[in-house]
């Protein structure tokens, strides 16, 4: 107990100070530090340990749901605003349907295809079939396939690519909820949960777009990935350099290998090392990574401040990872958001993200100098090599990226042997996240996407 209670401090001392909160001007209930209060509730919530993936109407229910709504006098327009939209949101039913019911009602075929990785996982591969040029469409951090339609009908990219009759297809990480199968472990065993985003560079990815091409009997097909969905291209292309022959193009959507000027919160209190997470999730024996009690409030506070609507929105783990843009969030589809995100993730993947960020090298995890020397024969984790990729590269960045620093980015470019162009999204607040949910994404995104897709 102890011995957690000063993890909790370290913990908090570490972030204070890293933390902006100047990202959303429309709400003024923002606490800019972390109070001793918040110490006190963390304390407090310690040995709370269950963390229930949600759905925003379970969240808001009917009775807390009226209990917001009575306090709605005392908040500003924004507030109402957001009420108003976010009631409007909650009738629909795009919220309790699953990917194939989604695309069912919005008239799209579906096929689910079962992949085995090398190592024992079964993956869900996702496809909605077109006649055209195979599109392999990989998520980012705690996402699913599900990332690229719950922008909705109009604005999610794959519907918007199923338009132009590509053919769709969607991977899924292993540990994502349609991915949670393996075939002698369960995801009950802390084993399950012990890989990190360098497994699904060098198994998940490989063992996916050998399926599409031999089901298409293509010889190549384009890529598109979102956040993490960039870095496991990165692991695979430089691990697996005959990977780049198989992929004639690749567009990252706020690309992300260097990390060390993240400003996520989540980043900082990882960059420490592997002991904090590791050692908390030992306490509850499983490698998933779950906010729960402890980390959730702690995060909640320095990400959102204390105010109603971030108090609403910060019950999204996505949310606490990478902040969020007021400007771009389309409230009344976050009961479609929160119902089919976060999709989980391991632990490992976030600290493999908190390493980089604190040696600010782009490289295998570390497992400490012993564990080192047993799995690659030296004391630190060896690079991985990026001049091994040569698949052509388009970034689409973001000004407000949490994750996706410009200098980050700028180290990921001079280390690429063919970046085709660089392209900053001209909205000011632009942020992770927006580049799969943001109102505006199909104008300010998704056009110029399809347009290269079209010319290259
Ligand atoms: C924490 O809570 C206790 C009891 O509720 C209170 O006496 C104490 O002053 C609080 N500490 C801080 C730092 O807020
Ligand atoms: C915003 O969300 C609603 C509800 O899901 C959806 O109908 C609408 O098309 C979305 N707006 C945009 C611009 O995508």
């Amino acid at each position: 107990m102890v011995q957690k209670l000063l993890l909790i401090y370290v913990l908090l001392k570490y972030s204070i100070g890293q933390v902006s909160l100047d990202f959303y001007p429309a709400v003024n209930q923002v606490t800019p530090k972390i109070k001793d209060e918040t110490k006190n509730q963390t304390g407090k919530s310690i040995g709370i340990t269950t963390y229930t993936s949600t759905t925003l109407n379970k969240i808001l229910g009917p009775i807390e749901l009226s209990w917001y709504a009575r306090r709605t006098a005392n908040y500003n327009r924004a507030m109402d605003n957001f009420l108003t939209q976010l009631k409007v949101g909650i009738v629909n039913v795009d919220a309790s349907l699953n990917f194939r019911q989604l695309m069912t009602k919005y008239n799209r075929n579906t096929e689910v295809y079962e992949v085995f990785t090398n190592d024992g996982y079964v993956l869900s591969l996702f496809r909605i079939p077109g006649n055209g040029t195979p599109i392999f469409l990989m998520h980012g951090l705690l996402g699913s396939a599900d990332d690229f339609i719950i922008a909705g009908p109009e604005s999610g990219l794959a519907y918007l690519l199923s338009e132009e009759n590509y053919d769709v297809w969607l991977g899924n990480a292993r540990g994502n909820k349609h991915s949670r199968r393996h075939i002698f472990m369960d995801p009950s065993e802390a084993l399950f949960w012990d890989f990190s985003w360098h497994e699904i560079g060098v198994y998940d990815l490989p063992a996916m777009i050998d399926f599409v091409l031999e089901k298409t009997k293509r010889k190549e097909l384009k890529y598109i990935g979102h956040s993490q969905g960039t870095t496991v291209f990165f692991v695979m292309t430089s691990q697996k350099p005959e990977y780049n022959s198989k992929v004639s193009m690749m567009i990252a959507l706020a690309p992300l290998a260097f990390l060390s000027h993240a400003h996520s919160p989540v980043v900082s209190l990882l960059a420490p090392g592997t002991a904090i997470l590791q050692t908390m999730s030992r306490g509850i024996r499983i490698l998933e990574f779950q906010p729960d009690g402890i980390l959730a409030n702690v995060l909640k506070q320095m990400v959102c401040g204390s105010g109603t609507l971030a108090e609403i929105i910060c019950r999204n783990a996505i949310f606490l990872l990478s902040g969020f843009d007021f400007a771009q969030l389309n409230v009344s589809n976050l009961p479609v958001i929160f119902s089919h995100l976060p999709a989980g993730a391991s632990i490992k993947q976030l600290v493999h993200y908190g390493q980089n960020s604190l040696f600010n090298e782009f490289r295998q995890f570390d497992l400490g100098s012993e564990g080192n020397f047993q799995r690659y024969g030296r004391s630190t984790p060896p690079s991985y090599d990026l001049s091994n990729i040569v698949t052509p590269v388009w970034m689409f960045c973001g000004r407000s990226d949490w994750l996706s620093a410009r200098q980050d980015v700028d180290l990921l470019r001079s280390k690429l042997k063919r970046v085709a162009e660089v392209y900053y999204v001209p909205f000011e607040t632009f942020n992770h996240v927006d580049f799969i949910l943001a109102k505006d994404v199909k104008p300010l995104v998704y056009k110029r996407l399809l347009n290269i897709l079209r010319t290259y």
